[in-house]
């Protein structure tokens, strides 16, 4: 599948395309996203994150950077990763159920995995539940190996794998072609 990086719209990180044909592309998320990005996370989640939730990651926070993926019609995936000090924190992603296993998600972590590269950052952190066989796969492809685990990390009080990625000491181009 071709990746195509867009330098000229800065709000643009990569084009691609789905099984089907469609174009799609990831870009930074904006307030306007919020809704069907919300939409999405109620649909996916047992414990959404709240509108606000997300609308302070746009709007407010100084260390997220959300981006969503989307086609010429709707919002087909998201991910918000925190970049605080040397370390790139995984807070959440999904793809819509629609659009499930079309390598959706993969886009996504390519894009933060190239943006923490850029920005010198050695190791990403994210949290995954034991049961969320999907998301563990996703993670592995991406060779992120379990560190230890959070107990009663959920608010359900289930326990949190928590998994790490080493990045290599180089400020770009492990991803994403220039
Ligand atoms: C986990 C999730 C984000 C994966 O999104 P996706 O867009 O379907 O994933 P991709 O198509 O990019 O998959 C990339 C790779 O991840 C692995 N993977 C993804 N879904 C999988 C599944 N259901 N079973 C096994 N492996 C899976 C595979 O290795 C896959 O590569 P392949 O299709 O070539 O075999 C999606 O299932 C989802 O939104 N789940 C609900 C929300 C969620 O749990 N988020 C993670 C919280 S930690």
């Amino acid at each position: 599948m071709a990746i195509v990086r867009l330098k000229k719209d800065l709000d643009v990180c990569i084009q691609f395309q789905l099984r089907s044909g469609e174009k799609a592309w990831v870009r930074r998320m904006r307030e306007s996203d919020l809704e069907e990005v919300h939409e999405m996370e109620c649909i996916l989640f047992d414990d959404p994150w709240s509108f606000d939730n997300f609308r302070y990651e746009v709007v407010r926070s100084a260390v997220s950077w959300p981006l969503i993926a989307e086609t010429e019609y709707e919002i087909i995936g998201y991910a918000v990763p925190w970049f605080v000090t040397d370390e790139m924190h995984l807070a959440n992603i999904a793809s819509s159920p629609l659009y499930q296993r079309q390598g959706i998600a993969a886009k996504l972590v390519i894009v933060m995995l190239d943006e923490a590269m850029r920005r010198s950052i050695r190791i990403v952190y994210l949290e995954v539940r034991p049961t969320n066989k999907a998301a563990i796969s996703l993670y592995k492809t991406f060779g992120f190996e379990t560190l230890g685990i959070r107990r009663r990390y959920y608010r359900n009080g289930e326990n949190a794998i928590l998994m790490q990625r080493f990045l290599p000491e180089q400020s770009s181009n492990l991803f994403l072609a220039d």
